[in-house]
């Protein structure tokens, strides 16, 4: 893997899962903007911004008057979000990395950052910037998950559940942490920052719909790379197609999300 990519790649298929994940997701990115009073003309900074399909919403939202930088590793999706940015004067991509680079010096009034800080070795570097660099009264809403393990099909989808497992070591292995919310409140509020509040986010899915079809799609997505890594098989791969295929059709089958928390905090 090249190292301006992260763990779970930037190829096609990887952008097309996140786009699915972002329609999914988008109404709770904005009743989080709402609660924070997001207004047309505010200045906001996207943590992680992937291939810019929230820091586009954004831009939407904060109007011309406003603007929209996002911040992002990867090359290649840094492309595809300058392509998404087009006709949207108030909204800049930059490369950018987190854990090294210093913070834009710029008076921010939001940020937003969702499923970034889990991949990320070490948090202090870049909440030691974020604390130092945020004007008072800035903003900061997080979307990461606090019980990733929550992740499964039920009753009892062995391979699904083998596959959660999996996915989980894998991310420990790269020297994230898929709970990385448990620890954020604490250590914002160790760098003086308020916070406002704390709301868990969880999601039911059945009968392939948007959230089944979320979970599945990450089962098939990620599983090749993690029997590549051989941290899972080609028969708990079969299992596993062979337990989404039934859920489909089966009106007591459900699927249960890794459970995220909203973290929302004031400099
Ligand atoms: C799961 S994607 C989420 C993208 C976007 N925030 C969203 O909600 O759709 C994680 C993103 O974090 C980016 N990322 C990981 N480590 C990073 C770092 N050190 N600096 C900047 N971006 C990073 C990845 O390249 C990827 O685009």
């Amino acid at each position: 893997m090249a190292s301006d990519t992260y763990l779970l790649g930037t190829d096609l298929r990887e952008l097309e899962r996140l786009r699915l994940q972002h329609e999914l997701w988008l109404p709770e990115a904005r009743r989080a903007w709402c609660r924070a009073g997001l207004k047309p003309g505010e200045r906001v900074l996207d943590l992680g911004a992937g291939p810019g399909f929230v820091a586009r919403e954004l831009a939407v939202e904060v109007g011309p008057e406003g603007r929209v930088l996002g911040l992002e590793l990867s090359a290649a999706y840094v492309a595809a979000a300058r392509g998404a940015a087009s006709g949207l004067n108030q909204l800049e991509i930059r490369q950018h990395d987190l854990c090294q680079d210093p913070l834009p010096q710029e008076p921010f009034d939001l940020v937003w950052c969702r499923w970034v800080l889990m991949f990320l070795g070490e948090l202090d570097p870049l909440l030691d910037r974020l604390a130092a660099q945020l004007r008072p009264g800035a903003r900061l809403i997080v979307h990461e998950y606090i019980h990733w393990s929550s992740f499964g099909l039920h009753p009892g989808a062995d391979g699904v559940a083998s596959f959660g497992r999996a996915a989980h070591a894998s991310f420990l292995a790269a020297g994230g942490d898929p709970d990385v919310n448990r620890r954020l409140p604490g250590l914002l509020a160790q760098r003086g920052l308020r916070i406002d509040e704390l709301r868990p986010l969880t999601v039911v899915g059945r009968l392939g719909d948007g959230v089944a079809r979320w979970l599945e799609r990450f089962v098939t997505t990620y599983g090749p790379e993690l029997i590549r890594q051989g941290l899972w098989s080609d028969g708990e791969a079969r299992r596993a197609q062979a337990e989404m295929a039934a859920a489909r059709q089966d009106p007591g089958a459900f699927w249960l999300g890794p459970t995220l928390m909203e973290t929302r905090a004031t400099r």
